[in-house]
């Protein structure tokens, strides 16, 4: 078979923070199917880089008191840490902070200026005169306008949903200083991203991205404007690459972050002499694929081909889109615990559990994925422990003691081992579409079959009876067989237990092609214990001491819901409900008013006082029927002047309203004054 030759990149994660195990989806999926590519003999490049720039990553080295290069320094090596950790095996790991980065960013401008892409225009932006800097929308922050609620950043508010321009917020402050922002005008550089829409058209429709993805994209060509110009620019101070030809304009950092997986390759292709250009240039029979997150699927579908297209730069064979990742059935939170760091989570489990299970789950599609840390624990022990592991302990012990070691002549079921060794091409293609979660099945369904031949040969019977003994050797030898070619299959997922099946089976490394041949008369190695099982107590220990390493935030957590969605319900905070006193009511006497149509005047005993209240009841309640009732009141309302007399409180009510208002009914026993708790 031909071999092909493969760039494989994933998103370049932010120097912003750390690696956290909703990152790990995608390295974990991007790298199983590098190293399926290498394992069935294709020559194949696997790279990325921390994505260095942007305002956030400025002001937190100026927070810290370092520069910022110190800064990407130090949160590179955690991310290269952790990636290691969890066997990522990247060909190249790099920076957008790079000489590289820097020459292919200002070519792609220039190609895209030079053809007259770019449009330089002024706009309006919000600006800190304290600071002297213009302010990203997430470094504004005020009052919803929706709902009121305080602290509100940028341009959606988290506590009722609603989205707006920064502008609309009320009483805005600049996250930075806390000053007022004002307005300035500011000339920025457009990517005119619309002269490409014949092209995009046809890239979207080509079956380089996934189709949900694609008719999606498609939206933005139909959208009244069609597709917006993009803005490429930052004023200074900005932690990026200057524009070229301006003084203090520079790249924003989407411009270059794509560009870095140039930039990572192009140093890969230096340190090792590979030839970049025969992997970009246009027509180039090489194939390139970008493995992202669906939130970032508009940078790369439309953008980056774009600009590659434009700089004459052959794009991308696929983007290959995956859902995100929720803990026990809800997005990852801190509060919750369930933000759970790369670091926390290999101080305490194997990554091989974790990738087994990510494996286990991951199709080609765009749906988001779970983690349920009781599934993660059943399915690991039983699939990986119980059913791969077993297989070699069951039959090794017999060939290291009985046999010195030595595999049989023959197996006793050639044709049980042909349907292992056919079951190949069936799931090379589940791994080439990305559709692990089936290719996990079938193996496992193999597992399966190998442990009931076990079962029913039972070498520990054989054993026992010395005229049987050579079968003892030939069934062991079956079963090993068996288990060499499931370790194959999952090598690109599991390379540690891989390697140390290696070791064991005593006959170099395992590809894909070595299982058409069972593996006869080969002396092994003594077994050891391959993987343990996963605890639940372990579980809890790494959740703990993520806590430890992420504290829950303060504030309390915000609640969902559809109340919370409705403008007239904003949070409260529980201290603002304490202040509300409630209390018992006894209503002693009810009256119309006359000129109200709505309004029912209230005489209410609270056990000592009384107050006179105006209740919005009239639609459901005929004064006559109220008279002698209890019911509840806000006692410690301000009171209020109305039209007919003052309003000392209120009672509740809850319902659509017309005959569809209910007061509440306290049960017996309940007093006039009782506070309401
Ligand atoms: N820096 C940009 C990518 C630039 S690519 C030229 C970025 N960085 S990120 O650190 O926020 O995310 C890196 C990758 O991890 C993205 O593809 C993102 O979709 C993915 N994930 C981040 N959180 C995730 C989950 N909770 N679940 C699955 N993937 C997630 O975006
Ligand atoms: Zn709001």
């Amino acid at each position: 078979m031909k071999t092909r030759k493969i760039l494989i990149t994933s998103a370049l994660p932010y120097a912003n923070g750390p690696i956290h195990i909703g990152h790990m989806v995608e390295y974990i999926q991007t790298d199983i199917w590098a190293r399926f590519q290498r394992l069935r003999g294709n020559e194949c490049y696997y790279v990325c880089a921390d994505d260095t720039h942007g305002t956030p990553i400025m002001l937190r080295a100026q927070q810290e008191g370092i520069t910022p290069e110190q800064l990407i320094a130090r949160i590179g090596e955690e991310h290269q840490r952790d990636f290691a950790g969890f066997k990522v095996g990247f060909d190249n790991y790099y920076s957008t902070h790079s000489d590289e980065n820097r020459y292919f960013a200002e070519f792609i401008y220039k190609a895209a200026r030079d053809n007259g892409h770019i449009e330089k225009r002024t706009i309006r932006q919000a600006y800190d005169e304290q600071a002297k800097m213009f302010l990203p929308d997430r470094f504004i922050k005020g009052e919803c306008p929706r709902c009121g609620a305080a602290d509100q950043y940028g341009d959606n508010c988290e506590v009722c949903g609603a989205t707006y321009s920064p502008t609309d917020l009320k009483n805005a402050v600049s996250a930075i200083s806390g000053t007022k922002p004002v307005e300035k005008e500011t000339e920025h550089y457009f990517f005119k991203l619309g002269h490409f829409e014949a092209f995009l058209r046809e890239f979207l429709s080509s079956g380089a991205v996934q189709k949900e993805i694609a008719n999606k994209q498609m939206e933005w060509f139909e959208s009244d404007n069609g597709l917006s110009d993009w803005d490429v620019s930052r004023d200074a101070p900005y932690w990026g690459f200057k524009i070229p030809d301006t003084d203090d304009k520079y790249f924003y950092v989407w411009l270059d972050a794509p560009i870095g997986y140039l930039a990572s390759f192009k140093n890969l292709c230096n340190r090792t002499g590979l030839d970049f250009d025969a992997f970009w240039q246009p027509g180039s029979d090489a194939e390139v694929y970008h493995f992202i997150g669906k939130d970032i699927a508009y940078f790369h579908t439309l953008f980056w081909p774009a600009l590659l297209h434009g700089a004459g730069f052959r794009t991308p064979t696929a983007v290959n889109c995956h859902g995100f990742l929720t803990v026990n059935g809800t997005k990852m939170s801190k509060s919750r615990g369930t933000f759970i760091q790369a670091e926390s989570y290999l101080k305490h489990l194997n990554p091989e559990w974790l990738r087994y299970y990510f494996a286990s789950k991951l199709s080609n599609g765009v749906d988001d994925i779970d983690l349920n840390l009781e599934d993660f624990v059943a399915r690991v022990n039983s699939d990986l422990v119980g059913k791969v592991v077993n297989i070699a302990s069951r039959c090794a012990g017999f060939i290291n003691k009985r046999f010195d070691n030595k595999l049989a002549e023959a197996l006793p079921d050639a044709a049980l081992y042909q349907e292992f060794s056919d079951a190949s091409e069936r799931i090379a293609e589940l791994y080439e579409t990305r559709r692990y979660n089936q290719a996990m099945r079938e193996i496992m369904a193999l597992a399966d079959k190998a442990n009931q031949y076990v079962d029913e040969q039972k070498p520990w019977v054989l054993a026992k009876d010395p005229e049987r003994l050579s079968d003892v050797q030939t069934v062991c030898t079956q079963g090993i067989n068996m288990f060499r070619a499931i370790i194959t299959y999952l090598k690109p997922v599991l390379p540690q237990l891989a390697a140390d099946a290696e070791s064991f089976l005593n006959a170099g490394e395992l590809d894909w092609n070595s299982i058409s041949q069972p593996l006869l008369t080969q002396e092994i190695a003594t077994f050891k214990a391959l993987m343990t099982r996963v605890e639940p107590a372990m579980v809890e220990a790494m959740l703990e001491d993520n806590k430890q390493a992420i504290p829950a935030p303060t504030e309390v957590a915000k609640p969902t819901g559809p109340l919370v969605d409705d403008p007239i319900s904003p949070v409260i905070e529980y201290g603002d409900f304490a202040k509300i006193d409630l209390r018992i009511a006894k209503i002693i006497k009810a009256e119309h008013v006359k000129g109200a149509d709505k309004l029912v005047q209230l005489t209410l005993d609270l056990g000592g006082a009384t107050r006179n209240v105006f209740a919005g009841i009239k639609s459901a309640y005929d004064p006559a029927d109220l008279e002698g009732r209890l019911t509840v009141m806000v006692a410690n309302l301000a009171p209020r002047k109305m039209r007919f007399g003052v309003s000392e409180g209120m009672v509740l009510a809850a319902g659509p309203g017309g005959k569809d208002l209910f007061i509440l009914t306290p049960d017996n026993g309940a007093t006039p004054g009782m506070r309401v708790k």
